[in-house]
């Protein structure tokens, strides 16, 4: 019977990012080290030259533009050798979908073909014992794992999501908010909860037009619409 190959464990959201060395198809890297200073979404891949993959591989990389404004760079990993990597890479490139063509992936995808990556990061999961299943772990400027995403491998990822998110984690950081549902860049943020009742009063009782709450718990600071 084929032994499955157990996680050696998940990172947590607050846990520092597991460290490693790899090859990738952008030469070798010492994660997080290389990436201090800067965020980074780690996203795995069931395979390499599969259509779901596929599609996902095409969005990510035109967007790498968007994310690198964000001081955010992208690093895949797939169960794949550096060598199936780079032909699916080409591969990419001649395709057209979505009004994407001529994509050329220039961050790195990782080779992990013994699952020592995937396995530190708990992407090898009971759906199958060879494939990564779909995570995300966005990763802050000092290597702190900050978000975790897990699709099956039937589900494409939402791309703008994961930007979505980044934002508001950079927003959160730069002003001490918190960002309410469906949140999207100029839309009104949550003030921390008050902490006391003298607080809670204040807010209650506050006249300042920037701020209102629907109750003590539960206060919003205007973001000026552009
Ligand atoms: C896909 O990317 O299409 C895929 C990968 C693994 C299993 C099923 C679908």
């Amino acid at each position: 019977m084929e032994e499955m190959k157990t996680n050696q464990g998940l990172p947590l959201i607050g846990d520092k990012a597991p460290s490693f060395h790899a090859v990738t198809t952008q030469g070798e890297i010492n994660f997080p080290e290389d990436y201090a200073g800067k965020w980074v979404i780690l996203f795995s891949h069931p395979a390499d030259f599969t259509p779901v993959c596929t599609t996902e591989f095409m969005t990510f990389a035109s967007m790498a533009d968007e994310f690198k404004a964000l001081n955010t760079e992208l690093v895949g990993l797939s169960i794949d050798s550096l060598y199936a990597h780079i032909a699916w890479l080409r591969k990419i490139q001649e395709l057209e979908w979505n009004g994407m063509k001529n994509v050329e992936v220039k961050f790195p995808l990782i080779e992990d073909i013994k699952m020592d990556v995937s396995r530190k990061y708990g992407m090898v999961q009971s759906q199958s014992s060879t494939q990564a299943v779909r995570a995300v772990f966005i990763i802050d400027t000092e290597g702190i794992v900050r978000t975790i995403l897990f699709y099956p491998a039937s589900t494409g990822r939402n791309f703008d999501e994961i930007k979505r998110v980044v934002l508001a984690l950079q927003k959160a950081d730069r002003d001490h908010i918190a960002t309410p549902a469906n949140w999207m860049p100029g839309d009104d943020v949550i003030v921390p909860t008050a902490g006391s009742c003298g607080t809670a009063k204040e807010r209650m009782e506050s006249t300042d037009e920037d701020q209102y709450c629907l109750d003590w718990f539960l206060c919003f600071k205007r973001e000026k619409k552009s």
